[in-house]
């Protein structure tokens, strides 16, 4: 007889089959079941708290083509920027001044020494500005830039980061090549992650859902892949067509509705949680893409780090990954009022003036 979804809820470690399954799941009681569980762990585990990072897309200068990306370096058709270094501290201040205790400084990929340089500096900029005594360490500085060489790793680990995100996009070898030019390996990005955590970095990845070949066997492996590597936070989003890539051509064919995508999204922030606990998972701006209320979705769903976009308004319309990104002409102080309302009304808290690292990551640390 197969096993029922609230059976597998039971268990305490799910294999590959078992994981499978709840990503398949398309009753609504069965979808229902897989939230709550998820969402009475997170509560358990790690309390109410939604963990605030300002967002600031510091650059969209790239070296590299993804075939979906909008900031891809073939794309010629956008303007190109990067934020000064006053522009990005100036950022980071006003983050910490509204008691978001952690940025994330994301760009494009570069490799060469100056960005590595302007980064350090930035950093550092960062960790000595926003010291208070409410946060005597400054502000908490992720960073998302990308593939860089251990010794670029520890320069920034040095001046002052202490978390890193670097999506694997999809473990899958087929899909991963699928969706990126011959160059781009995924072992090197595996490779990447191992460097990250050895040189002391809380490490977080994830991939995109609904890139199309993909099926819920490759999103459970990917499931697996992110416990294996012991991975301490999770950043997922659905796969939103940009209209200026490669893969836009795909669109048409593609087996999966915009609701369907929607809803694995979901579905993939409860089974990470129910199966990598006390880890920090993101509920992503492309979920909020997809629908209004997305991102309250994700964290009903199991999520607890929202990423506020604080990039300034001028260049906003510069850092378009996909076509449809919300939010890009309200200003900071709109966004975080809208989104605190939001967070209140499906009953959870925002945690001010804290780093806000997963109690996976502080567990292993300690
Ligand atoms: N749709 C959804 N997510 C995207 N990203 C890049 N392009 C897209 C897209 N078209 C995601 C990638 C990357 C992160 C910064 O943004 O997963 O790692």
């Amino acid at each position: 007889m197969e096993t029922t979804i609230a059976e597998i809820l039971q268990k305490g470690n799910l294999g590959r089959d078992d994981i499978i399954t709840l990503l398949g799941a398309d009753e609504s009681a069965d979808i229902e079941l897989i939230r709550s569980t998820a969402e009475k762990l997170l509560l358990d585990k790690c309390g109410p708290a939604v963990f605030y990072r300002g967002l600031i897309e510091f650059s969209n200068l790239c070296i590299r083509d993804c075939l979906y990306c909008g900031i891809r370096k073939s794309n010629a058709g956008i303007n190109r920027y990067t934020l000064s270094k006053e522009e990005i501290v100036a950022s980071a201040k006003w983050c910490a001044d509204k008691g978001y205790g952690s940025v994330v400084l994301q760009s494009g990929e570069r490799q060469d020494d100056a960005f590595i340089d302007f980064l350090v500096d930035v950093i550092s900029e960062i960790k000595s500005s926003t010291a208070s005594e409410k946060m005597p360490g400054g502000a908490g500085v992720t960073l998302s830039v990308g593939e860089q060489s251990p010794a670029a790793y520890k320069r920034l680990y040095e001046a002052g980061a202490h978390r890193y995100l670097l999506r694997i996009e999809s473990s899958n070898p087929i899909l991963f090549a699928s969706i990126h030019p011959p160059e781009q390996e995924l072992q090197r990005r595996i490779d990447c992650l191992k460097t990250l955590r050895e040189t002391g970095f809380q490490v977080g990845t994830g991939v995109m859902i609904g890139i199309p070949g993909q099926t819920v066997e490759v999103l459970a492996d990917d499931i697996l892949f992110f416990k294996e590597m012991d991975i301490d936070m999770i950043g997922m989003g659905p796969y939103i067509v940009h209209s200026a890539t490669p893969m836009s051509i795909y669109a048409d064919y593609h087996k999966f509705t915009r609701n369907e995508i929607f809803q694995t999204a979901l579905l993939m922030i409860s089974v990470c949680r129910i199966v990598l606990g006390d880890v920090n998972i993101a509920s992503t701006t492309a979920l909020q893409a997809m629908r209004d209320d997305g991102r309250e979705e994700g964290l009903r769903y199991g999520a607890n780090v929202i990423m506020p976009l604080t990039t300034p308004l001028n260049v906003r319309q510069d850092y378009l990954l996909y076509d449809g990104k919300p939010c890009l002409d309200e200003d900071v102080q709109q966004c975080s009022a809208c989104l605190e309302k939001r967070i209140r009304s499906i009953g959870r808290e925002i945690a001010v003036d804290v780093w806000g690292d997963s109690k996976k990551a502080l567990r292993r640390q300690n």
